[in-house]
């Protein structure tokens, strides 16, 4: 008998999810769109010129794609993304402890074989909170891909908070009053930019 119910479960279920994604991109000003794959790549170049073990703030990580694929590709960074809207950060939150578990079973295989083992443990967390409060004091470099309102936000916080020689990458949309290090353009279709910024 309640079998019969599943499919409409889902539906329902299926439709609170997408209402509130809604609602809080609508709060937010920006959805969790995530980067795209030729986007990713300059990012993680880019993350790879900051020198030694460094700590990446991942400022609105969404679903977690892009900071998945800076800790996998950028040996020795340690990565936190902070998210607010609770649906993408549950799965990004889901997609890493996955990882961990696949990446330990691999991890056996390899060092079996001789290999080494990689894996996101320790070096990748995704946190609820809030872009505009939260401490950007310990970071090395802060990742984002956001919109003008929040970057004309982010500005005189970075300001104040970032250490010296921090780095901020933004994709797409540039920082207020801040000269560049470089911009480099992707190799999208949109030939999107991605600035980097020194402070
Ligand atoms: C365009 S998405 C980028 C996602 C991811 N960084 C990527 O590049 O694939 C921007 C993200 O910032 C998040 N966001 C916007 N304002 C925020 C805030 N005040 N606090 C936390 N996250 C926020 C949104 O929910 C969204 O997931």
């Amino acid at each position: 008998m309640i079998i019969q119910y599943i499919p409409w479960l889902i539906a329902v279920l299926t439709l609170i999810a997408v209402v509130w994604i809604v609602i809080v991109s609508w709060r937010n000003g920006i959805s969790p769109m995530p980067t795209s794959r030729q986007v990713r790549q300059v990012v993680i170049q880019e993350v790879n010129r900051i020198p030694g073990y460094a700590d990446i703030i991942e400022a609105g990580s969404g679903w977690g794609t892009l900071g998945m694929d800076v800790v996998k590709h950028c040996p020795g960074k340690r990565l936190t993304g902070i998210e607010n809207s609770l649906i993408p950060l549950w799965t990004s939150q889901c997609l890493t402890w996955l990882s961990v578990g696949f990446n330990r079973a691999g991890a056996v295989i390899r060092t079996e074989r001789g290999g080494q083992g990689n894996s996101f443990k320790g070096r990748l967390r995704f946190i609820h909170g809030n872009i505009y409060t939260c401490s950007y004091a310990h970071a090395d470099g802060v990742i984002c891909y956001l919109f003008p309102g929040a970057m004309t936000r982010l500005a005189d916080k970075f300001k104040r908070e970032l250490p010296p020689g921090a780095r901020v990458i933004s994709v797409c949309f540039a920082l207020p009053g801040k000269e560049p290090l470089r911009t480099l353009i992707c190799r999208d279709a949109l030939r999107t930019k991605v600035y980097v910024y020194a402070f």
